[in-house]
């Protein structure tokens, strides 16, 4: 490893805040204006820009029922949550959330947020696997990034004093107020500045928004800054995470090389897609009639056919591919509307043609990916972080990093926009309250300062990069959609040898992004291998063969 002993290493104290929010997606961006408008002075961390987060790269859309007096919807949505939770949903959680759904839409809705609409000036509401109707608010097949694009935008008419954007920063690790004793608080973040310095940030209050951890496999729908920098940061300063063996792989990504992995929205199944083999196109075909799903393997493995949880589809996928020896199977929308399909699906039809694929001509190859850490740190009603079951003092963790108990064992799709939004309303209006009552952490004076003795300086990065190629790997091969305990074991011993080499380097090397990514990502995969090998019955996302 090529390194120079460092001369000029600085380390810097900020100006302390009352609240610094690390991450720019749905949840940290709606938290940050909530409390920049009551006038706390907030700092955002975001690793590159304000609007490169998973938020910006989800298509489906926010699930929710509008009218609050429909209570058989509203029992519905529950229902479909708690089904798709496999039974490990907290349901007192899941009808909170459902019940908030109404308020937080329209609170999207004030901030810009344009909803697609239908013909009658209603909104249109499509389906996703495991919703048993219609219920779903999208903008096109890029809701994500229209909410970024609304929130960014209110953003920015904040900018003042109180409001310090920190655009390709990154949070190393949370400063604990006692060191190695959890239950006393968070009272600052140390952070990596784009010129490799490290600043030590006193926060009253630290708001982990940092999204999940898709960038453990190698096909994957996140995009690469999903390493699990939040859930990191919080174990190391002593958090209860909990489900992490619950990673969620998306069904249907684009199965074509490209350097950007491509989701296709589940909304194109609500619509009408069919999931389908080759084999199966070809017996539909031959057959002459006008309903492919007749024909569709999903059949065999759920009732709801295409439809069905994403738990369900994504294995029924891999056991197909398994079996016939395939690389991917197809998404068929030969038998829909093709100026419908390129109406509702802009994005989709435009990058598919872009690969020479007709939508609504020709089949879509796609394979299961990577798309959501369904557990994560552990939090209460308010977004609190909890460390031993009780609140740790400064601490909130909203969005995706967040361990709420509304998914259970699997997520139910696009309740992820919901619940990031709706624990980033209530966080907000805990710290805003706990503002008002002067009841934020008071700093003292003396918050340590980055270790910076005798780091050197890493000069060559090829050995991070084989080892996160190495990681990534072995996350794929030995702990994807069927896990076994041989395999599970493998990758623990693999994990162990990278997290010594890595600790060997960060030990004695000044940080860089690389270095602090892969650090959390080998410590995230060591959990969600022990979790699955802790875990001893098959439920939802977790599946292993030796517990058949
Ligand atoms: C999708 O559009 O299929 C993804 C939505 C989600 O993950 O909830």
């Amino acid at each position: 490893m090529g390194c120079n002993v460092s001369d000029t290493f600085r380390n810097e104290l900020m100006p302390a805040v009352d609240v610094a929010v690390i991450g720019s997606g749905i949840a940290g961006l709606f938290l940050a204006h909530r409390c920049v408008q009551k006038g706390l002075n907030v700092a955002l961390i975001t690793k590159k820009n304000i609007s490169t987060s998973n938020t910006n790269w989800a298509q489906g859309g926010i699930a929710g029922v509008l009218d609050t007096e429909d209570k058989d919807a509203i029992e519905a949505h529950v229902k479909d949550t708690l089904s798709s939770g496999a039974g490990l949903c907290e349901e007192k959680v899941v009808r909170s959330v459902v019940l908030e759904a109404s308020d937080r839409i329209r609170d999207l809705i004030n901030h810009g947020v344009r909803f697609d609409k239908n013909n009658e000036g209603e909104f249109d509401k499509v389906r996703e696997g495991g919703h048993s109707y219609q219920r779903i608010l999208h903008s096109k097949d890029a809701t994500g990034e229209e909410i970024e694009r609304a929130l960014a935008k209110s953003t920015s008419g904040e900018i003042d004093e109180r409001f310090t954007i920190l655009e390709n920063w990154m949070a190393i690790d949370l400063i604990q107020k006692e060191h190695g004793s959890p239950g006393k608080g968070i009272v600052g973040v140390w952070c990596l500045a784009p010129s490799g310095t490290v600043h030590t940030l006193p926060a009253k209050t630290i708001v982990l928004a940092t999204g999940g951890v898709g960038y453990l496999h190698r096909s994957t729908t996140n995009s690469s800054i999903a390493t699990g920098d939040g859930v990191g940061m919080a174990l190391r300063a002593g958090a209860d995470i909990k489900d992490i063996e619950f990673i969620q792989f998306h069904p249907t990504s684009l199965a074509i090389d490209s350097t950007r992995p491509f989701l296709i929205t589940e909304a194109m199944r609500g619509y009408g897609a069919i999931l389908m083999t080759e084999h199966d196109i070809k017996n539909w075909k031959d057959s002459g009639d006008n309903h492919p799903e007749n024909y569709s393997f999903m059949k065999k493995y759920t009732h709801m056919g295409s439809l069905g949880t994403r738990d369900i589809v994504a294995r029924a996928i891999d056991s197909e591919l398994k079996k016939n020896g395939d690389k991917h199977v197809f998404l068929v929308t030969e038998h829909l509307d093709r100026n419908e399909l390129i109406e509702k699906f802009p994005n989709i039809n435009q990058k598919l043609f872009s690969h020479g694929i007709k939508i609504g001509i020709d089949s879509i190859p796609v394979i299961p990916a990577a798309h959501y850490m369904v557990g994560g740190v552990t939090v209460d009603h308010y977004g609190h972080a909890l460390a031993s079951e009780e609140e740790m003092p400064g601490l909130y963790a909203i969005g995706e990093v967040a361990r709420t108990g509304l998914h259970g064992a699997n997520r139910l799709a696009s309740n992820s926009l919901l619940e990031a939004v709706v624990y980033s309303d209530r966080a907000a209006a805990d710290i805003i309250q706990k503002s008002q009552l002067n009841q934020l952490q008071q700093l003292s004076e003396d918050i340590p300062l980055w270790r910076a003795e005798n780091l050197v300086t890493l000069i060559e990065h090829s050995p991070l990069r084989a080892d996160l190629e190495a990681l990534r790997t072995t996350m794929t091969m030995d702990v994807g959609i069927v896990k076994s305990n041989a395999r599970l074991r493998r990758a623990d011993r693999m994990i162990k040898h990278l997290e010594n080499e890595v600790s060997y380097i960060w030990e004695s090397c000044k940080p860089t992004q690389d270095l602090v990514e892969l650090r959390n990502l080998i410590q995230v995969a060591k959990l969600v291998v022990k979790a699955s090998l802790e875990r001893k019955e098959n439920i939802g996302l977790h599946y292993n063969q030796d517990l058949e």
